[in-house]
Parts: structure tokens; C-alpha cells; sequence
């Protein structure tokens, strides 16, 4: 952390290790927020906060597993306590797992949904009071086009929880309008990280260079073209912008193929 902190607007991002939460811990850092990067992976998220700082930045790391309401409850606490209140949370900690409809017990269900659905009103929920009564702060989720266009097989639940993420975005940008609080997400389509990479959860490294070739624009995302509309839902620029989840797929759902 570095000193220069105080009048710097501060975001928290969840799953900043790597990936997309990484890529936006990064644009927050230079766009000049102070950034509370956390995750699960301590080494990860410790050198995206030390990268930010030694850019010029202002970042500390903070381990917050989403799945822990009590972890989630009291780091925001120390926060707002430390800050006033935050004024921008990126709720971008996810995880997609393959998991064939006859395997999809109880257990699988809900340990995808307490991370991607769950997970993001733990971290949410203790940060209103204070928003709330500064009147203003702007939270962005992270949904998935899983979630608003395409069915994925064997993974239901995870179209299911990131369908989850868009009735989140929608309940919490009505219920707080008033309270200056606003409420958006993205969907991103293919996007470059250990997540799309994943042979054994997901497209894997060829069918992702597939991808590339069908996608209108003719490549998969990269994490910083997600980070780069997060900063922007954030700012001032979509001031009268609420309870959207905005698609950044380089044309995929409006392209045919
Ligand atoms: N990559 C894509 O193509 C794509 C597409 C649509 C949506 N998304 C979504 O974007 C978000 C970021 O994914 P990514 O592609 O960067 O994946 P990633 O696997 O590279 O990163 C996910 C991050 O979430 C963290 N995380 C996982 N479980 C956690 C937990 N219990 N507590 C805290 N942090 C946890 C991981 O440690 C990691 O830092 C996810 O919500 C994902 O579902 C990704």
C-alpha cells in the first residue's frame, strides 16, 4: 500500500489474481482509483497490487475467499472503516466447472452458485450502509453471454447462476436509483484467461482459436477489453446508466455463423 490513498476513489475487485479481475484491477490502478485487489490466490493478487504500485498506483491486496460470508462481512467492515465507504466494487470472482447433467448433484449446483451468484451479495451487501448514506457508488457483476443469450451445455448452472447475475444487477439498480447508487454489468463473450483455456472445464486452447475465426471481429477478447467497459460503467460517463448488462463478445451473438 502506499500513502497517497486519501483522496483517491477507491474500487474492491473480486478475483483480481488473474484473468479479467486482473486486467481491471490494472485499468483502475491507472485510471487513479485506489485498489483493494483480493482473491483466494494470495501470491496472484499480491503481485497485481505491487505491479499497480510500482506503476504509480495505489493498491493493497486483501485474501477474501467470496464463498465466506463472515471473511466477506468483515474486510468490507475494516474498509469502510479505512475508506468511509468504497465507492465502486467489481464483482468479477467466478468459476465455471463442466459437469454433465446426470453428475449435477446438490453439492455441484451449489458450489458453483455460491461462488458466482452468492458470492457477489456477500461481498455487496456490507458495502451499502455507507454508500447509501454518502449517496453514491457504482458496483459492476460480471455475468457471462452463458447467461443472457447462448445455453451451455454441461454447464447449466452456470448459465444459471450468470442468468442469476442479470436479475441481481436488475433487483439491486431499482432498489438503490434513489439511494445514488448504481448498478451494472457485462457480459463478456470469449475472453483470453485460465478460465476459457481450461481443456477440462471449457473451450480449451484450439476450440478458443476457433472461436477467434467465427467471432465478427476475428479474435477472442482479451481481459483488458472487459476491464476497459467496467471502468467506463464506473465512471461518471454512464452516469444515467443502471441495471444494464452490457455484451462485449467483438459481435459474436450479432453475427451469424
Ligand atoms: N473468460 C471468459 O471467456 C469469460 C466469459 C464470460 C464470463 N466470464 C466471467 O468473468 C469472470 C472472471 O473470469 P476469468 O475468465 O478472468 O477467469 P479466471 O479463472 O482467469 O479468474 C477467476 C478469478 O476468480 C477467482 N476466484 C475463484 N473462486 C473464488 C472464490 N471463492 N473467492 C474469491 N475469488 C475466487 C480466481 O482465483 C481468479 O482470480 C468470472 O465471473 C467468469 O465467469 C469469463
Amino acid at each position: 500500500m502506499d500513502g497517497a490513498t486519501a483522496k483517491k476513489p477507491t474500487v474492491l475487485v473480486t478475483g483480481a489474481g488473474i484473468g479479467i479481475g486482473r486486467a481491471t484491477a490494472h485499468a483502475f490502478g491507472k485510471a487513479g482509483y485506489h485498489v483493494v485487489a483480493t482473491d483466494v490466490l494470495a501470491a496472484e493478487g499480491g503481485a497485481v497490487a505491487a505491479e499497480i504500485v510500482a506503476a504509480g498506483g495505489s493498491a493493497q491486496f486483501r485474501l477474501l475467499d467470496v464463498r465466506s460470508t463472515a471473511e466477506a462481512d468483515w474486510l468490507v467492515s475494516d474498509l469502510n472503516a479505512e475508506f468511509g465507504a468504497l465507492d465502486c466494487i467489481v464483482a468479477n470472482a467466478g468459476i465455471a466447472r463442466k459437469v454433465p447433467l446426470d453428475d449435477l448433484t446438490d453439492e455441484k449446483w451449489d458450489e458453483t452458485f455460491d461462488v458466482d451468484l452468492k458470492g457477489m451479495i456477500r461481498v455487496l451487501r456490507p458495502a451499502l450502509p455507507p454508500m447509501k448514506a454518502r449517496k453514491s457508488g457504482t458496483i459492476v457483476c460480471i455475468s457471462s453471454i452463458m447467461g443472457i443469450a447462448y445455453g451451455w451445455d454441461e454447464h447449466v448452472h452456470y448459465s444459471a447462476a450468470k442468468a442469476g447475475v442479470v436479475g441481481l444487477i436488475r433487483g439491486l439498480a431499482v432498489e438503490l436509483a434513489r439511494s445514488g447508487i448504481r448498478v451494472n454489468g457485462i457480459a463478456p463473450g470469449y475472453i483470453r484467461t485460465a478460465q476459457l483455456l481450461s481443456e477440462q472445464h471449457s473451450l480449451g486452447p484450439a476450440a478458443a482459436q476457433k472461436a477467434g475465426e467465427f467471432i465478427p471481429m476475428g479474435r477472442i477478447g482479451e481481459p483488458e477489453d472487459i476491464a476497459d467497459v467496467v471502468l467506463f460503467l464506473a465512471s461518471s460517463a454512464a452516469r444515467y446508466m443502471t441495471g444494464q448488462t452490457v455484451v462485449v463478445d467483438g459481435g459474436l451473438l450479432v453475427g451469424r455463423y
